[in-house]
């Protein structure tokens, strides 16, 4: 199971934190979002909502890696970026082994090794494809829209490598795109290369659970069936229309709350588990990229999602949490039951060592997590702490379905549209314009409008 734990945002539990009064308060404006998501997920408009439904496509991921398996696959790059990237790292890290690409294949299961480009720093591609074998090396090219122009160069960049060494596209590279959409679906049909789908409903940021994010966990061997199988246990929980008994309800109405009436607007998203490092990163995105946004009413509003990671940021993040600005929420997570060390009784006539002796590594995490929960409470520093009871698939596809329904809830409370992403746009019409695409020629001459560089402004 999944808990969530929030007295530490709550009054009087902690000086400053929210009131008996707002709680009960935000309850009509919860139950007015939870019904507008719910008529938003019945017209189909939230395609991430019936994802655990969708036993076809986990199969037939999974017949795409059994396939690749059997042809000898040793390594697969994602290629891709944003909620296409982030996606499969995130999955990688939180179930795949520890250091899982440095393990041996027997170590690996002999399942093939998993890359996830996510950017196009040449530095970054140029020392990956060349250490590559390419030809045991399988790219999945995933783009929803099948035009982003990082994963295009990606793939372009690939291309080329495939044609120098006189390899097959059709045997090397896997679309996964819009079933209708895109330049990856034409060429795909033209060539015939494998695909598979992101329904169209679903966008980059919430399409982990499509084979965006299937299709590499099935290639490392992960339970895909369990993710869905987990998310859709959190799907059943987040029915509930009263926000205090739904865990993403809870989440995004005290988020909302700590940020529209206390200036918590920085949201930190610390886990307690190397495993989740990554899904950090993917969470910050979702709810960056979904909540920062005007609202019709010309203010511009969202939250600051920080990444943080425990204990490691006890030694750097946590003294800004402590004692810097009170403009921020901090949510652990926690994972339960998994591989823990005893720590070895040595050097017992030191008393700096000595405590430590005898207790697990596991056990200091946790002490160290509730311990860092109160140090922020008794400065009236607002936290909460959602607990896995343990790191496998079930319990990140529950992680993942909460974290979403929680954004798209969080969309209605700040009063815009979660699912769209308007404000990256004029970066990505100059860059078009910089680069000579025909019909961005406007955007040149917006361009060229722009101040220039000031001599006096450069050192
Ligand atoms: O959430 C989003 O929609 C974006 O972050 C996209 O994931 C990102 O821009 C990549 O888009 P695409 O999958 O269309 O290549």
């Amino acid at each position: 199971m999944i808990f969530l734990d929030y007295t530490f945002m709550t009054a009087p539990a902690i000086t400053g934190g929210i009131s008996t009064e707002e709680r009960n308060g935000a309850r009509a404006a919860f139950a007015l979002a939870h019904a507008t998501t719910a008529r938003r997920r019945e017209s189909g408009e939230l395609g991430f909502f019936a994802l655990p439904d969708d036993a076809s496509a986990a199969a037939a991921c999974v017949d795409l890696a059994s396939r690749a398996l059997t042809r000898g696959v040793t390594d697969v790059v994602v290629l891709g970026i944003g909620g296409s990237g982030l996606g499969p790292i995130a999955l990688r890290t939180a179930l795949g082994a520890p250091g899982y690409n440095s393990l041996t294949d027997e170590q690996r299961g002999g399942r093939p090794r998993l890359h996830v480009l996510d950017n196009v720093d040449p530095a970054t591609i140029v020392a990956l494809l060349s250490r590559l074998d390419l030809r045991t090396t399988l790219f999945i090219v995933t783009s929803k829209s099948g035009g982003t122009a990082e994963t295009l160069a990606q793939y372009l960049a690939v291309r080329g490598r495939l044609a120098a060494h006189h390899l097959p596209a059709r045997e090397h590279l896997i679309f996964v795109t819009d079933p209708a959409r895109g330049a990856l679906r034409r060429i795909a049909a033209d060539e015939g290369i494998p695909t598979a789908e992101i329904a169209p409903a679903v966008g980059g940021r919430f399409s982990v659970l499509t084979p965006v994010g299937l299709l590499p966990a099935a290639m490392m061997g992960i339970d895909v069936n369990a993710l869905l199988a987990g998310a859709a246990n959190m799907r059943t929980r987040c029915d509930a229309n009263e926000w205090t008994r739904n865990p993403a309800g809870a989440f995004t109405v005290l988020q909302w709350l700590a940020d529209s009436r206390h200036g918590r607007s920085g949201h930190v998203f610390m886990p307690y588990a190397d495993g989740l490092r990554d899904c950090a990163a993917w969470f910050i995105q979702l709810w960056a990229e979904s909540l920062g946004k005007i609202r019709p009413d010309g203010v511009s509003v969202g939250p600051t999602p920080i990444a943080a990671l425990g204990a490691t940021d006890q030694h750097s993040q946590v003294q800004l949490f402590m004692e810097g600005p009170p403009d921020k929420t901090v949510t652990f997570v926690t994972v339960g039951d998994g591989v823990d060390l005893e720590i070895p009784r040595l050097h017992s006539d030191y008393a700096d060592l000595a405590y430590l002796g005898g207790r697990r590594l596991g056990e200091l995490l946790s002490v160290e997590q509730r311990a860092t929960a109160g140090a922020l409470a008794a400065r009236g520093r607002l936290n909460m702490t959602l607990s896995l009871e343990r790191l496998d698939a079930w319990h990140v596809g529950g992680l993942i379905m909460l974290l979403e329904i929680a954004t798209a809830l969080a969309g209605e409370l700040y009063g815009v549209n979660a699912f769209d992403q308007p404000g990256v746009e004029l970066g990505k019409r100059f860059t078009n314009a910089l680069l000579g695409r025909p019909g961005f020629e406007d955007d040149l001459s917006a361009w060229h409008a722009l101040p220039q560089p000031d001599p006096d402004c450069t050192i």
